[in-house]
């Protein structure tokens, strides 16, 4: 599918996010391992969350979906059943990872496998720590998907230093963690999210952190909660950043989430000139979140490096989009995992600006785009990737002639009312 977007001259009006996608995952798999009935509210409609969903009812979790709300039948900490066939975790990395954990310690033999783009990207990360803790895992190459776990109930506790800072790698761990005999800690370089051990807390799970470190002591179960889900602020980006760079822009995002080890986006935009205000805050189950609004105006540029580069993640590739029509560019370092995520998108958002006409050097870990640039009309190319899709109709608001996205359909893996809600604002 392709999308033909038309320059906007300013976006106005209030935007509803989907349920935030690392939450959502989080919640379907602790609710699965919980005893009894969870209602999930705002459940994140990205296809990823909805692979999920798919892999728990493949090892026997009873799950509904209605509309937004998704109710979850727990079946205990140790109460999964070998699948039938492969798991299919589709497009999404935390699917795979992050059960993982989970699977390592059920007493069977499962393979979670997925599309062409999950079949690239590097487990070994996952695989290191779950054969530490006792589960025997074999990949495609050693380290691809396919991934076949034979799990080992109860698991070894250990003490797991990261070399990656990823919170797919730590929550698998920490899942993990779980079902082994005795506590298990997991460090990491960078402070990634934390929505693992915030839910955990919050379902009685006795947790400890420190900087860099956080453990987790197996509990005898867990019980089913309700759990109501804020909207995505990674989702949210996009429309920041749209709102950003058309001067005159006006837009109100409801109920999103605004857990501090994700927040460095606010920080990072409104140190660039943007204008945001909280409206207003609340907390659940330990997750902030508030209304945003955002102005469009003037705008720096900025440098995104070291632990910056992994809390912000997720949207650099907006974010190099705002840097061309910034005053002063923006610089990207430290940001290598930027080619292991659903492309290599270093060189994805790279082709994507120069197809547009913007200047761009990329480096091993990061790139860097001079300011004052402007996107000329043409084609571009999401590459199956959600992020790169819904980064470029950003830039096709701010450029001359219209664009043309193909492969626009990607963007459901996150966010699938995109398109038309990016349509409802754009004047
Ligand atoms: C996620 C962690 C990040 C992020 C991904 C979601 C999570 O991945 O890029 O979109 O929900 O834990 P890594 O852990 O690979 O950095």
């Amino acid at each position: 599918m392709q999308q033909v977007l038309k320059p906007s001259r300013r976006l106005e009006g209030t935007v509803r996010l989907p349920g935030d996608k690392s939450i959502s995952h989080r919640y379907a798999m602790l609710a699965s391992i919980a005893e009894g009935r969870s209602i999930l509210s705002n459940y994140s409609s990205g296809a990823d969350c909805h692979s999920t969903l798919a892999c728990l009812r493949s090892l026997g979790v009873p799950v509904e979906v209605n509309g937004r709300d998704v109710t979850v039948e727990g079946r205990g900490l140790r109460g999964y059943r070998a699948p039938a066939g492969n798991l299919d975790a589709g497009n999404s990395g935390s699917t795979i990872r992050m059960l993982s954990g989970l699977l390592a310690g059920s007493p069977f033999t499962s393979t979670l496998a997925g599309d062409e783009s999950l079949s690239r990207r590097p487990m070994q990360r996952i695989m290191t720590p779950l054969a530490q803790m006792g589960a025997k895992l074999s990949a495609r190459d050693g380290k691809f998907p396919p991934l076949t776990i034979e799990g080992l109930s109860p698991l070894k506790a250990i003490d797991y230093t990261s070399p990656v800072a990823s919170a797919q790698v730590k929550s698998c761990v920490l899942l993990a963690g779980l079902l082994a005999e005795g506590r298990t800690t997991v460090r990491e370089p960078a402070a990634t999210r934390d929505h693992t051990e915030v839910a955990l807390r919050e379902l009685g799970v006795e947790i400890e952190r420190g900087k860099g470190w956080v453990s987790v002591t197996p509990p005898a179960k867990i019980e089913a909660r309700d759990l109501a889900i804020p909207g995505d602020l990674s989702s949210a980006a996009f429309f920041m950043v749209a709102a950003a760079i058309r001067p005159g822009s006006h837009l109100i995002l409801r109920e999103v989430g605004l857990n501090p080890t994700r927040a460095s986006l606010i920080e990072f935009l409104a140190g660039a000139g943007v204008e945001i205000k909280i409206l207003e805050m609340k907390m659940r189950h330990g997750e902030p979140a508030g209304d945003l609004m955002v102005r469009g105006g003037a705008l720096k540029g900025g440098v995104i490096e070291g632990a910056l580069a992994a809390a912000l993640i997720d949207e650099i590739p907006v974010l190099c989009v705002l840097g061309a029509v910034s005053e002063t560019g923006l610089t990207v370092r430290d940001a290598a995992e930027l080619r292991v995520k659903e492309t290599d998108r270093i060189e994805t958002v790279a082709a994507n600006l120069r197809a547009l006409g913007v200047q761009v050097e990329t480096a091993p870990d990061g790139m860097q785009i001079p300011g004052k640039q402007t996107f000329k009309g043409g084609e571009v190319r999401s590459h199956g990737d959600h992020r790169i899709a819904m980064a470029f109709a950003v830039a096709a608001l701010a450029a001359r002639d219209e664009v043309v996205i193909h492969e626009a359909e990607a963007a459901s893996v996150s966010f699938p009312e995109f398109w038309d809600t990016l349509a409802s604002v754009a004047e």
